[in-house]
């Protein structure tokens, strides 16, 4: 039987897999927003994963794409990449998930896999969503439909690990599951899978790697903390520890997004559903949420120090996104680095090239700057190392006497301030 795939939700997971897919396979992506379809339609991608001349090569490939399930109904393997955030009180929000497990099943069928790369904590798969898929459709897991756990490991806006080019893990309900998904993806992905030996193994590597990524990064942070009360230059002491072998390259600065800032907090409901509280897991996450609030502390003291009325500064952050290069604004800490800020009367603009102007504004209620013009600053804050900086000079952009602090430290010049 010829495999027709159907992809949910295509966002920054969803659209570039769905564009590989369809150089061999026919491909059906589904989106619940209706504005994305119409603008993948123009071949307008806003996540800018994919370029216009890519979605045009794969709409004659023959990629379909629409916001109606129906259109789904000849696939034979389902993908799930929507969103799993969390709520308000940092708790898994596997609404979407749920949605759109129960919106697919509509069009399951008999003998149909459904792989699920949204990432979860380790038992989401096979105790939250196949129960939805048995209820309503009244099939038999692992009889009449069978179900995968690929995670997925794409970077946004690195050029070069795209997602053909990093190793996948599959995982399968049953060894002929786990055959047939690693065969489909093994032929789109150059670098190859590997089979993990259970859907909640697979589960768990996803989660534990940004898990281990967001320790790391806090305790840098934590470094940074410790190095500026010392006052010795972190990224020079980083230079200095990295000549060894087995030093870990980490660098201070903001954790935010859906990804590291978000995925934590799914392992650490999951250990407490099991008893036990963890301890490293989430004071990593506290140091890196802390660390907006340390910056502004340290900001304050510099214009304390200047003797200036609050009121009268101007200053101005270059970088809005979560990360650099890429116009993702979701769980930016620019956003706390602003909202700090406005608490103490100071004048802030925000420019950001990547950042869609709209949705930042319709998001946080903060209108990004246009261009950069005749304004000069008290203090700029580089917050996001875009490339695109690399080209601006700040210092032409500060009124005598002002400063720069460069969270990244991007500029490696030694009269700005770093974290
Ligand atoms: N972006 C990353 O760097 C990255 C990397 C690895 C894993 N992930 C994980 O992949 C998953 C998806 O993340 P993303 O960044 O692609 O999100 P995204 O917001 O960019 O895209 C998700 C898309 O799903 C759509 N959607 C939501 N509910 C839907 C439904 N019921 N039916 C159809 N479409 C629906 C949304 O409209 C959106 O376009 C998350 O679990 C995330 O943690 C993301």
């Amino acid at each position: 039987m010829q495999t027709v795939i159907g992809i949910i939700g295509l966002g920054y997971v969803g659209l570039p897999l769905a564009v590989t897919f369809s150089e061999k396979y026919k491909v059906f992506g589904l989106d619940s927003n209706y504005d994305r379809i119409e603008k993948l339609k123009e071949f307008e991608d806003k996540t800018n994963e994919i370029n216009s001349i890519e979605l045009k090569k794969s709409f004659k490939n023959g990629l379909e794409i629409s916001s109606n399930i129906s259109n789904l109904v000849s696939c034979n393997v389902f993908i799930i990449t929507v969103p799993t955030p969390i709520k308000k009180d940092k708790k898994p929000d596997l609404s979407l998930i749920i949605k759109a497990t129960e919106n697919l099943t509509s069009v399951i069928d008999k003998g149909n896999i459904i792989v699920y790369e949204s990432t979860v904590y380790p038992g989401v798969t096979e105790e939250v969503c196949v129960p939805i898929i048995e209820e309503k459709t009244k099939l038999i897991f692992n009889k009449d439909f069978f179900i995968g756990y690929s995670p997925e490991r794409i970077n946004p806006g690195d050029k070069k690990r795209t997602i053909s080019m990093i190793k996948k893990v599959v995982a399968g309900s049953n060894k002929s599951t786990l055959k047939v998904l690693s065969s489909l993806y093994n032929s789109i992905i150059k670098a190859g899978v590997y089979e993990a030996p259970s859907i909640k193994v697979a589960e768990a590597a996803k989660v534990i790697e940004n898990t281990q990524r967001d320790i790391n990064i806090a305790f840098i942070n934590e470094l940074a903390i410790i190095f500026n009360k010392l006052g010795i230059d972190t990224h020079e002491v980083l230079k200095a520890a990295g000549t060894k072998w087995n030093f870990l390259k980490f660098y201070p600065g903001l954790v935010g997004g859906h990804c590291i800032g978000i995925d934590p907090y799914y392992l650490a409901f999951k250990a407490k559903e099991l008893g036990y509280s963890p301890k490293m897991i989430l004071a990593g996450r506290e140091t890196n949420d802390y660390m907006p609030i340390f910056i502004i502390n340290e900001i304050v003291k510099i214009l304390s120090k200047k003797n200036v009325d609050f009121k009268n500064v101007k200053s101005l952050i270059l970088g809005a996104t979560f990360k650099e290069n890429c116009p993702d604004i979701r769980n930016s800490k620019v956003l706390n680095i602003y909202e700090e800020l406005i608490d103490f009367g100071v004048s802030i603009d925000v420019f950001d090239p990547l950042a869609d102007k709209i949705d930042f504004k319709k998001t946080f209620g903060i209108s990004l700057k246009e261009s950069l013009n005749d304004e000069r600053y008290d203090f700029i804050i580089l917050a996001v190392s875009h490339d695109q900086f690399l080209d601006i000079n700040p210092k032409e952009f500060l009124k005598k006497n002002g400063f720069v602090y460069d969270i990244k430290g991007f500029y490696n010049d030694p009269s700005f301030i770093r974290l």
